[in-house]
């Protein structure tokens, strides 16, 4: 980005940024640290989890730090009572109506804020007790399914690779960003529905296997809140064998291709039971294809043959 630099102030702090840079880099920059939910760098920002609000002086409402440009002269407030009350708020309703339990993220802004879902009734249950299978020709969800259904599902098991769980889902569409141009360029997955309706489905909410999904897997590295995981995952948290103070990691490079992708390879046991790579890799930018993201199957199966 050319031109002359920007300069705002930022709780009274003066910040000098490229022009084009959103409110959300103009903190960064200043190191201060701005909650996010539905924004990641490597994706297109969507603006729809209002967590990342900030006032601006002269504006009447309060404006998402993640996609407004800075401009000259503008004067920013990230920690005022009104900015956090509305944080505070959004984290209240998102906890109150999905089961955020396994978002790290989402725990550290709910005690930086002093969120109380509970204002709002009883929290959402955790992970569902039951699990819907798909067959190929099996039952697909309700296409209009209403918010509180979509939320209340059991999760949809319809194939060996990843689980969709979107009880646990908050609607952040980082999942349909990474599966259409931001990443993948498949658009396997959408928004379906409206306002109280909305939810996240393949079109027609077929199951996965006969969607145009190639299972890169893209979707589940960019979800927050574990409502896409891989079934490796899903598997040992449901027997509670799930121990990440047991789990190794280590940095490799994909073998499959010559293209180079950095891995991140997760093992527990002995067995491995996730990979991802990096977002700050310039080559991957954290997406992968299905044979760097899943395609170690054989090497589990190798351990427990004993060859
Ligand atoms: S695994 Fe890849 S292709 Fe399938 S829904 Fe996720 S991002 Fe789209
Ligand atoms: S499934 Fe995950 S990534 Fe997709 S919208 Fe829901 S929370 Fe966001
Ligand atoms: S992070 Fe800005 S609206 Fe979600």
């Amino acid at each position: 980005m050319s031109g002359e630099a920007v300069r705002l102030t930022i709780d009274g702090r003066e910040v000098s940024v490229p022009p084009g840079t959103t409110i959300l880099g103009a903190c960064r920059t200043a190191g201060i640290d701005t909650p996010t939910l539905c924004y990641l760098e490597t994706l297109t920002p969507v603006n729809v989890c209002r967590v990342c609000v900030v006032e601006v002086e002269g504006s009447r409402v309060l404006v998402p730090a993640c996609s407004r440009r800075v401009e000259e002269g503008m004067r920013v407030l990230t920690d005022s009572p009104r900015v956090r009350t509305s944080r505070k708020m959004v984290l209240e309703f998102l906890a109150s109506s999905v089961d955020v339990s396994l978002s790290r993220e989402f725990a550290d802004y709910a005690r930086r804020y002093g969120a109380d879902p509970a204002r709002y009734g009883p929290p959402a249950p955790p992970a569902g007790t039951g699990e819907r299978e798909h067959s190929a020709a099996g039952h697909h969800h309700p296409p209009h399914a209403d918010r509180a259904q979509t939320v209340a599902q059991p999760p949809t098991i319809d194939n060996e690779l990843y689980v969709r769980d979107y009880s646990k889902c908050i609607l952040c569409y980082k999942c349909v960003e990474a599966c259409g141009v931001d990443a993948q360029n498949t658009f396997a997955i959408a928004v379906a529905g409206r306002g109280f309706e909305a939810h996240i489905a393949t079109e027609y909410a077929v199951p996965l296997p006969d969607s145009a999904c190639v299972y890169c897997g893209n979707c589940i590295g960019v979800c927050p809140t574990g409502a896409l995981m891989f079934k490796t995952e899903f598997d040992r948290r449901r027997a509670g064998t799930w121990d990440e103070s047991r789990q190794v990691s280590a940095q490799t490079i994909c073998p499959y291709c010559g293209v180079g992708c950095a891995l991140e390879v997760r093992a527990q046991d002995g067995e491995i039971v996730k990979v991802t790579s990096p977002l700050e890799s310039s080559v991957t930018h954290g997406h992968l294809c299905i044979k760097g993201r899943f395609g170690w199957q054989f090497v589990n199966r190798r351990n427990r043959e004993g060859s």
